[in-house]
């Protein structure tokens, strides 16, 4: 099995469909460049037939994006892939991307069709799209809450009817990390015609276990992984882009798999997209949020000063952050001290390195953070008693 793995990237249409994120066209367009620049190698544009404002933006980055793969989603009705098809025609690599439901809950309720007229829909979609191209995905809606065996004939039908990608998402991101890997090795191994498609995955983040559910999908023989920037999406989101990169980065030891994505990007990415919806990046937020590389125990921060592995498993620069931030607080130590003192330039004897510590302690007690103008006001004025 190949190690590569494919990142297809929604932000522009899963990811927009979280509450507030709406993005103008032009917004669209800056992002869908930068997601070139971040090297992902599917971006899907957005649901053509949603709206003309939603077809207007998806042909315009079909027009604008230069190598990367330009996905449109749309049902499995031939109208929706019509519609889709115009949209997104002008890309250089362009891909039809119909999804149809599998799950009982689903077919019964929402679609009121039988499993055996899902699979001829399955087949009559795939079908028409493959006389516009051959580049189509076909996605089993809430396929994690679907039958294995029947998610087997489905993506047998939908590879038979000319489907080179086959998505499993966890629609309502219901699965477990071992039974979703389980299933999607069960699902490969199950359908005859496997060794023609690439598997993916599409993970939500309604129980907090997007990326980890990638990731043993990953393990299973998923060579396609579906996310967004900073894990924006419907409900609670999608798995996080970043994350995943970081994971498959930082154990590769592990998981054995490549990317094209150029992790130095990473930050910058999240940061464009966090100002283009208006949405600050939280400060927890792994990888990229303010605290992600930032040390506040003292102990912590000893070591790091000793040895930054201590306490760091990536450097900041290897997602695109300027330095580790050691913050000064009631948990510093006096290496941490004496290490700013002198990254400020102020090269302090053992006396007044003391006098700095104790003045960072009692302020530390009254505010949260010390900032580097906090300890430039302290030398200046307990240690130099510069007047005002
Ligand atoms: O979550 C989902 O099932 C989707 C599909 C349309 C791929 O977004
Ligand atoms: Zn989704």
């Amino acid at each position: 099995m190949s190690d590569r793995l494919y990142i297809f990237d929604t932000t522009l249409r899963d990811g927009e469909q979280s509450p507030g994120a709406t993005m103008n066209q032009n917004e669209k367009i800056r992002l869908a460049r930068e997601l070139e620049n971040l090297g992902v190698d599917i971006m899907e544009a957005g649901f053509p037939a949603a709206s003309q404002g939603d077809f207007e933006a998806v042909r315009k980055i079909a027009q604008t994006v230069k190598h990367t793969q330009v996905a449109g989603l749309c049902r499995a009705m031939a109208a929706d892939i019509d519609r889709c098809w115009d949209a997104i025609k002008d890309a250089k690599h362009p891909r039809i991307h119909t999804f149809l439901a599998t799950s009982p809950v689903h077919m019964e309720y929402k679609l009121r069709k039988t499993p055996e007229q899902v699979l001829e829909m399955t087949d009559a979609a795939v079908r028409h799209a493959a006389k516009y191209t051959s580049n189509i995905e076909f996605s089993a809606e809430d396929a994690s809450r679907s039958d294995w065996d029947f998610l087997a004939k489905v993506a047998e039908t939908a590879i038979n009817a000319g489907a080179t990608t086959i998505n499993i998402p966890d629609t309502v991101g219901y699965a477990q990390p071992q039974e979703f890997g389980d299933m999607v090795r069960h699902v490969i191994e199950h359908t005859s015609n496997s060794h023609k498609a690439i598997f993916s995955v599409h993970c939500h983040n309604d129980l907090g276990l997007g990326v980890a559910n990638t990731l043993a999908a990953i393990n299973a023989g998923a060579r396609q992984a579906e996310v967004t920037i900073s894990g924006i999406g419907e409900r609670a989101g999608n798995a996080a882009l970043e994350e995943l990169i970081m994971a498959l980065r930082t154990r590769g030891d592990y998981y054995g798999i490549e990317t094209n994505v150029k992790s130095e990007q990473l930050f910058p990415t999240c940061r464009l997209l966090s100002m283009i919806i208006g949405q600050p990046i939280p400060a927890n937020k792994a990888i990229v949020g303010a605290n992600a590389f930032a040390h506040e125990s003292g102990i912590h921060q000893d070591g790091m000063l000793k040895n930054r592995e201590t306490y760091e498993i990536m450097t900041p620069e290897s997602v695109g952050r300027e330095k580790t931030d050691l913050i000064l607080g009631k948990h510093s130590g006096r290496n941490a001290i004496k290490g700013k003192t002198t990254e400020l330039g102020y090269p302090l004897e053992d006396n007044e390195l003391q006098i700095v510590f104790e003045a960072v302690k009692r302020l530390a007690d009254k505010k949260e953070k010390v900032y580097d103008a906090d300890i430039e006001a302290i030398i200046l004025e307990e240690v130099y008693r510069i007047p005002d």
